[in-house]
């Protein structure tokens, strides 16, 4: 066996099956120990609401944290985002006059205070407003010559990005910092924000079997034999994934 990347997001992918998540750890703990696989975890959630879910589920000390939908990478124990990546994402990223237009329209209601970072700004939508609005914003951000990103997820998380940072940019990022070539590599998830990991990043491509609709509608509309549809969820999905591109070894009982 030899090493490869793994990336995964946290929330309804990692996390939501306690039992599958213990034996996925073994396992990933395990290729770490003997063949130097690299574990990420790519989340929305802020630094503060990352820490949290730590105090709360037995998750491995990963070798790097990509945070806010991909807009902070933090390397091993660091706590100061990847300088390289933030000059990256810096470049046509307007935060106030995002944060004007956003403003303008009373359907978008700001998620909390410490969702609101930098390079990430966020907002709760009404599930029957999300799909009428995503394409004002966009036209709304267009029309000021603003290159934003908008990321739809669950049917309730709006946010918006800066134009080169978003899960899938990260994987890019990653690949090279660890020389890692695309079937070295693997990325996991459940939902809109998720994304990017799939339709810009090149890898092998695990969606778990509890996945939100609009992964699902678009993975129907966008089929590749570089990605499996997990049928059980979380954890479980994931090891059916790993299995089924060959990544863990099939003579050991996982
Ligand atoms: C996480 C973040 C939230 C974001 C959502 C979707 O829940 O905490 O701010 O909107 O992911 O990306
Ligand atoms: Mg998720």
């Amino acid at each position: 066996m030899s090493p490869f990347l793994f990336i995964t997001d946290l929330d309804g992918t990692l996390v939501g099956d306690p039992v599958a998540l213990a034996r996925l750890n073994h396992c990933l703990a395990r290729h770490r120990d003997r063949y130097g696989t690299i574990l990420v975890y790519s989340t929305g959630r802020s630094p503060t609401r990352y820490d949290q879910l730590t105090r709360e589920v037995a998750l491995l000390e990963p070798d790097v944290r990509v945070l806010a939908v991909g807009t902070e990478i933090y390397t091993g124990k660091s706590s100061t985002p990847d300088p390289a990546w933030v000059e990256h994402l810096n470049q046509g990223w307007e935060r106030h006059q995002v944060a004007a237009i956003a403003a303008r329209y009373p359907e978008l209601t700001p998620q909390p205070a410490s969702e609101q970072l930098l390079y990430k700004l966020s907002y709760c939508v009404e599930p029957e407003e999300g799909d009428r609005l995503l394409p004002l914003l966009q036209s709304a951000f267009q029309q000021a010559g603003l290159a934003v990103q908008v990321v739809y997820s669950s049917g309730v998380d709006l946010d918006l990005l800066p134009r080169h940072g978003n899960k899938g940019a990260a994987v890019q990022f990653l690949q090279q910092m660890f020389q890692m070539p695309p079937e070295r590599t693997v990325v996991c998830g459940d939902s809109g924000n998720d994304l990017a990991m799939y339709e810009h990043a090149e890898a092998k491509g695990i969606i778990v079997g509890n996945a939100k609709p609009e992964l699902i509608t678009w993975h129907h509309h966008h089929p590749s034999s570089d990605r499996f549809l997990a049928d059980r969820p979380c954890a479980g999905g994931i090891l059916q994934g790993l299995h089924h591109f060959g990544f863990l070894d099939p003579t050991l009982n996982d």
